[in-house]
């Protein structure tokens, strides 16, 4: 199984995404079965490491986001991914207006498609460094409902 996680930059949210949920994998013992990356609507921060303040919170809780790069999504990533996890409306929206017709990607909002409140996570970007930690609360929160969901998958 493929799973992408996007948001807009590829620094912040969909970073820690990855990072979160492929811990949940290691110690669901299903790393090998489930592969993961993610991405940005944006090419800004093509190249680039992550946030520094995401990676020192992501760091705080175990997670290791230093070797992550930000990537731009591509039309490809429709045919690679079977699920693509936008963090937030606009990704969504993004994303689906360059979603090949025919395309296999399932593509949704990653926290209401498990019936998580809020339904998007915020951009962290320009705020405090709470945004940071609620970014992780809420990707930590989403993450045990995916691992859930791809158990049922495999
Ligand atoms: P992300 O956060 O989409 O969670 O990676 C952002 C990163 C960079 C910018 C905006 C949001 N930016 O404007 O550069």
């Amino acid at each position: 199984m493929n799973i992408l996680f996007v948001c807009l930059g590829n620094i912040c949210r969909s970073p820690t995404a990855e990072g979160v949920m492929r811990q949940r994998l290691e110690q669901a013992g299903l790393a090998a079965q489930v592969a993961l990356d993610s991405a940005g609507t944006a090419a800004w921060h093509q190249g680039k490491p992550v946030d520094p303040r995401t990676r020192l919170a992501a760091q705080r809780r175990g997670y290791d986001l230093s070797l992550l790069r930000g990537r731009q999504v591509v039309v490809e990533d429709f045919h690679r991914f079977e699920l693509i996890l936008a963090m937030d409306a606009n990704n969504l929206r993004d994303l689906q207006a360059m979603c090949p017709a025919h395309a296999p990607a399932e593509v949704d909002l990653y926290l209401r498609r498990y019936g998580l409140q809020p339904h998007e996570v915020p951009d962290p970007y320009y705020g405090g460094e709470e945004g940071f930690e609620q970014v992780l609360d809420l990707l930590e929160e989403a993450a045990d409902r995916l691992l859930a969901d791809i158990r049922g998958r495999l």
